[in-house]
């Protein structure tokens, strides 16, 4: 899968804005997570991404073209002890960490009988476990006041769906959890917020909930904006929230999804709100 990572010329952001500062990226070794590192790199910053496998990392960081500014870590999110050591090295590696993305996620398609209590908690201990961990554990390593740390959530989080349990129930989780170390670590100058993507095209997510044409097309006849985001406009809203035009915004969740979580935005249903 591509990713499309337009030209800096279409931020919005000044070119050297996060130019000395450093950022960890869990999950960032593809999708809309490396977008977001990517953007990050094209705008000055340090970037490590971070993936269950080690030489993916690597690839994922030299895709970003600035080997002084990336780097690849590999870890496991579901593993403390992993997220601990390589947020170690980012630091030695970068110094203090300026910027938290807890970006790492899995899913599957299924209804609950037809997954198993593990399957249903590993999707919890990635998405919910995972963030906990990588935010819990960088607490000691960001640079304050004035860390942004962003988690990426989803529409599960306030929308129930079926085949979607476990991340529906995850990401629930992280939401709250967002909120809660937001009233916790406000106090020291941490802020602590999400962004829920809606469909961003070429990412993993979309080929496993969307994965022929024409479920393509139905999703997107129903949502506001009639398209698919990129990974760019998503990373641009990371940017936001890590800058200093947030300083005031914590416990956010920023919705950058189209329209997505308003619900059914199609002519049919307009219609039927008519009738
Ligand atoms: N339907 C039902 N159960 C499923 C499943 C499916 N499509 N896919 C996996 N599972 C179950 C497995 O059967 C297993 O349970 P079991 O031990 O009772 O049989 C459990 O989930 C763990 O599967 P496993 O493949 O061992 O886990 P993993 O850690 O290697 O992979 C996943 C994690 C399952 C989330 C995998 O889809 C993944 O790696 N995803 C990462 C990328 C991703 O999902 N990106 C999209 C983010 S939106």
């Amino acid at each position: 899968m591509s990713l499309n990572v337009p030209d800096l010329a279409e931020s919005a952001f000044r070119p050297d804005l996060l130019k000395g500062r450093t950022a960890f990226v869990a999950g960032g070794t593809s999708g809309i997570n490396l977008g977001i590192a990517a953007r990050f790199v094209q705008l000055g910053a340090r970037v490590v991404v971070v993936g269950r496998d080690a030489e993916k990392a690597r690839a994922a960081a030299a895709s970003l073209g600035a080997p002084e500014q990336a780097l690849g870590l590999s870890a496991d999110v579901r593993n403390y002890e992993a997220v601990h050591t390589a947020l170690r090295q980012a630091v030695e590696a970068f110094g203090p960490l300026d910027i938290v993305v807890s970006g790492a996620a899995g899913n599957f398609v299924a209804p609950v009988l037809g997954m198993s209590a593990n399957g249903f908690r590993t999707v919890v201990d990635i998405d919910l476990m995972g963030t906990f961990n990588v935010f819990r554990a960088s607490h000691e390593f960001v640079r304050r006041p004035g860390a942004s740390l962003i988690a990426i959530s989803a529409g599960q989080a306030d929308h129930p769906k079926t085949l979607q349990a476990h991340a529906c129930a995850a990401k629930a989780g992280v939401n709250q959890l967002v909120r809660v170390l937001a009233m916790e670590w406000g106090r020291e100058g941490i802020r602590v917020n999400a962004i829920t993507p809606g469909p961003i095209a070429n990412t993993e997510g979309m080929a496993r909930l969307a994965p022929t044409p024409e479920a393509n097309a139905r999703r997107i006849e129903r949502l506001a904006l009639r398209r698919y985001g990129e990974a760019s406009e998503v990373a641009e809203c990371a940017v936001f929230l890590s800058s200093a035009s947030a300083s005031y915004v914590t416990g956010a969740v920023l919705y950058c999804d189209g329209g997505s979580g308003l619900g059914d935005a199609s002519d049919r249903a307009l219609s039927d709100g008519i009738a």
